[in-house]
């Protein structure tokens, strides 16, 4: 796992835009998990940037949304596919027949995430997973639980997550409390991980996926030790 530390929020956004930039030069029709959160919103912006000005090219890329909650349309404005929308597929040139979420209104969120994981296999499965990480170490929504799924699946969110992200609907209630999420394995598989991580709240997961060498299913990003090619750029010391 190697830490690229960038002094500001901007310096981070540009260290991980260029790395995502050099995979879909490199491949131009890559297949990328993206996160949704504050944090990678400067990524995005950097990435829209050289879209704009002319540097890569989006129209042949494959995206996946890493996670979806249950209940939220693509039109919902809290949901993520929206959230992707918004900060990034409408600035670029790529074409929204290759961007992909979990259908968050299945009638059958189980069988949405097992349609999910196809799509995702079907294309050959991940060369890049972007990811964030949560105040409690979850990657997309894996959670930290006594057991880690391996593929999408449908998740019931924790009390942290759900603290955490309220402040995105006008009442807690309104927070949808279960989300489908790629599992630990299709992040596993993918060729390349790449973390961003900034602010106060996620300094001490940052310092447990440092310093704490264990793999534990109650802090899930530990596994990514297990994978050979992640870069977490941060700008937590
Ligand atoms: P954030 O969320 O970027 O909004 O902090 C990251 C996460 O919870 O995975």
């Amino acid at each position: 796992m190697e830490f690229i530390l960038s002094d500001t929020y901007e310096q981070m956004s540009g260290a991980a835009a260029e790395i995502l930039a050099k995979e879909l030069k490199r491949k131009p029709n890559a297949v990328f998990a993206l996160p949704t959160g504050s944090t990678p919103i400067g990524t995005y912006q950097a990435l829209a940037k050289q879209n704009r000005e002319g540097q890569i090219d989006f129209s042949q890329g494959n995206f996946f949304n890493v996670d979806e909650y249950v209940g939220l349309s693509r039109e919902s404005e809290q949901g993520y596919y929206h959230f992707l929308y918004t900060n990034l597929y409408q600035h670029v040139n790529v074409d929204l027949a290759k961007t992909h979420a979990p259908d968050g209104t299945a009638a059958d969120p189980e069988l949405a995430a097992i349609d999910y994981e196809r799509q995702i296999d079907s294309l050959g499965g991940l060369d890049v997973a972007f990811l964030g990480i949560g105040r409690n170490g979850h990657i997309g929504f894996n959670e930290p639980a006594d057991s880690l799924h391996y593929a999408t699946y449908c998740v019931t969110l924790t009390e942290s997550t759900i603290e955490a992200n309220a402040r995105f609907f006008a009442s807690v209630d309104e927070m949808p409390k279960q989300a489908l999420t790629i599992g630990i394995g299709t992040i596993m598989k993918a060729d390349k991980i790449v973390m961003v991580a900034h602010g106060e709240d996620k300094a001490e997961a940052i310092r447990r996926l440092k310093e704490d060498t264990s793999l534990n299913t109650g802090f899930p990003s530990s596994l990514l030790r297990l994978h050979p090619d992640v870069t977490v750029v941060t700008t937590i010391k």
